[in-house]
């Protein structure tokens, strides 16, 4: 008896951690799609301009919020709207998933 409770418990548990994996990003398949944003945000996330923020290094949530918010119009863009309007949820987070793993900027220059 006890035992079958914690045979459930494993398998409730592996349900779960499956369905997890198939939700996360996949970073290559992210790389891939990230050829419509370097133009902007850079080839390896990391944009010359200021205008274009730079995605390398940034937090993965952060990442898929930020394009969702754009695509549901809760955070408002002019340029982003229409781009992220073109994304389904994967796309997002593979794209996330894709940016969080590229090497952030770390030296901010601040002014001693
Ligand atoms: C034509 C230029 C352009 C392209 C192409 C572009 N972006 Fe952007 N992106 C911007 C600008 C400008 C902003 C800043 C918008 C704002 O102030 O909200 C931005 C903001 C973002 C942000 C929010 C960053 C932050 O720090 O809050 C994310 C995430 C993002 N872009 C992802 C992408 C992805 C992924 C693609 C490709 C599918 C892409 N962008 C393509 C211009 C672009």
């Amino acid at each position: 008896m006890k035992l079958s409770k914690i045979m459930l418990l494993a398998v409730a548990l592996m349900v779960l951690i499956s369905a997890q994996a198939t939700a996360a990003g996949d970073a290559a398949a992210g790389e891939a799609k990230s050829q419509a944003c370097a133009g902007c945000h850079g080839a390896a996330g990391v944009s010359a301009m200021t205008s274009f923020p730079i995605l390398a290094g940034q937090f993965e949530d952060y990442l898929f919020n930020a394009l969702s918010q754009y695509k549901s119009g809760e955070r408002k863009n002019a340029i982003m709207t229409g781009i992220a309007s073109g994304l389904s949820k994967q796309d997002m987070r593979d794209l996330a998933a894709y940016y969080t793993a590229l090497e952030g900027v770390y030296s901010l220059n601040l002014p001693e």
